[in-house]
């Protein structure tokens, strides 16, 4: 190993942002975050993935949190480490397409607020929809990382990956990830991939998997041997099931090897230990389900992520069709040949697996389709890597003639409309942001946040007095 050039690979934190989305239905607080920000500050991470994805809608949503202000504070608290979110391309974090105008305002306003890495994907891994975002990133000095959807198919072949790799370099893009939703990129093929890959581009290429399917730390430990840069791991009180392998786990693997990443465990174990207690509490009041932390080995077999089953689950129960969960599961793979094989990530996979309970439920195949299906049919989502099924397109949008173009290019700018629509509740530039992704939710947060301020708190109001006499 000695004469072997050093190489550490690089860690990605996800405890804060894809661990508790993916296991306790992106519940964590600001404030369970806030007092271990100094200890993981120390540890040497590449970066600390921490917003973004669904951590924005749970926020104003269930938690009633401002997410801008939680970014704030962990940006005062990470004085060393970079922050890292997750966005959806032309979706931003929501669930249809935006207008230009609005995806780099809010491109301009996070890294404003602290985010220095933004990871951008798109559902279909159509890159028009990701160089809005990648020049804005760019424009305001920050990192953009376009991370592939992987999935699998007979589309998806290597030299598929490698064309990806190129054009993501050509659309001046500063790194790749490999954006495994739902743990189907096995240690081999991980091994012919990142090595594929390698051969095509100079970017850094970061690897982000789940633990799902049970291969997780193995795929990273072939990743690494074949010259991958960054992986994403999470601390192990919300690692592996659903989540990410260990964090722990993977800088003991590869300790005294070229790969060593330095970290000191024993901080690694307090941070651990902080957050222990919290998977506990989350283990008794059922906000973790035992369920979600073991294998799932139906993942590799109907390939889709562990969040769109259970969706599938819950959607099933809400019409009390329960029994009807294994053909829902087969008609999956069905609806998604016929949407053009898309990667299965948020939105594709909502639509696909929104639209197999509809064509099971109703006991004929399209004979309703979802609004968003024919958005897709339509190809106001952009283009699929294969064709839609020309029968299936004909009985969902009829004569109508699909869009080929950037589907963006046909959207109106629209942040003036959207600020004389929200200007009642505006307190800060973000809030038209948190508005145009969730309006309705948005206003609800604002209604709540006027409540909480008229509501004057006798005892603090005092305190305030003795504070600063006027
Ligand atoms: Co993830």
């Amino acid at each position: 190993m000695a004469e072997l050039e050093k190489k550490p690979i690089k860690i990605t934190e996800t405890i804060l942002r894809d661990a508790h989305q993916s296991l306790i239905a992106t519940r964590m607080t600001t404030e369970q975050m806030l007092p271990i920000v100094e200890k993981m500050d120390q540890v040497g991470y590449h970066s600390v993935e921490c917003w973004g994805g669904a951590t924005f809608d749970a926020s104003l949503r269930f938690l009633k949190e401002d997410p801008w202000e939680r970014l704030r504070k962990l940006r005062d608290g990470f004085k060393n480490t970079k922050l890292q979110m997750l966005f959806r391309g032309q979706n931003i974090l929501g669930y249809h397409q935006y207008a230009d105008d609005v995806v780099e305002y809010f491109v301009q306003k996070s890294i404003a607020n602290g985010i220095d890495i933004i990871r951008i994907f798109d559902c279909l891994n159509d890159l028009r929809n990701l160089q809005t975002a990648v020049n804005a990133s760019r424009k305001e000095n920050g990192h953009s990382q376009v991370a592939l959807s992987y999935t699998l198919g007979d589309a998806y072949t290597l030299e598929y990956w490698t064309e990806m790799a190129k054009r993501i370099e050509d659309m001046g893009a500063d790194s790749i990830c490999i954006k495994d939703m739902a743990g189907l990129l096995v240690p081999y093929k991980a091994t012919e991939l990142i090595t594929a890959m390698k051969e095509v581009t100079t970017l850094p290429i970061q690897l982000h998997t789940h633990y799902t399917s049970g291969v997780a730390s193995m795929t990273y430990l072939k990743a690494v041997e074949a010259g991958v840069d960054v992986i994403d791991t999470a601390m192990s009180p919300f690692s592996m099931g659903t989540s990410q392998p260990a964090t722990e786990v993977m800088v003991e693997t590869f300790k005294g090897t070229p790969y060593d990443t330095g970290f000191d465990q024993n901080l690694l174990a307090e941070i651990a230990d902080y957050f222990r207690p919290m998977q506990e509490e989350a283990l008794k009041t059922g906000l973790l389900n035992p369920k979600v932390m073991g294998v799932n080995i139906k993942t590799l077999l109907y390939q889709v992520p562990g969040g769109m089953l259970s969706n599938l689950v819950s959607q099933l129960k809400e019409q009390g069709a329960e029994d009807k969960y294994y053909e829902v599961l087969n008609e999956v793979p069905r609806v998604r040949k016929d949407l053009g094989e898309p990667p299965l990530v948020t939105p594709s996979s909502q639509i696909v697996g929104t639209q197999s309970v509809f064509n099971v439920l109703m006991g004929e195949r399209y004979k309703m389709a979802t609004a968003e299906t024919k958005a897709v049919l339509r190809g106001e989502y952009g283009a699929t890597v294969k064709p839609f099924d020309p029968e299936v397109q004909k009985k969902v949008i009829g004569d109508v003639e699909p869009i080929t173009c950037r589907p963006a290019d046909l959207i109106p700018p629209e942040l003036e409309k959207l600020e004389a629509e929200m200007a009642q509740w505006k307190e800060q530039d973000e809030d038209v942001l948190s508005y145009a992704l969730f309006p309705q939710v948005a206003v609800e947060f604002f209604k709540d946040r006027e409540a909480k301020k008229s509501k004057i708190d006798p005892k603090a109001a005092d305190m305030e007095n003795k504070a600063y006499p006027v």
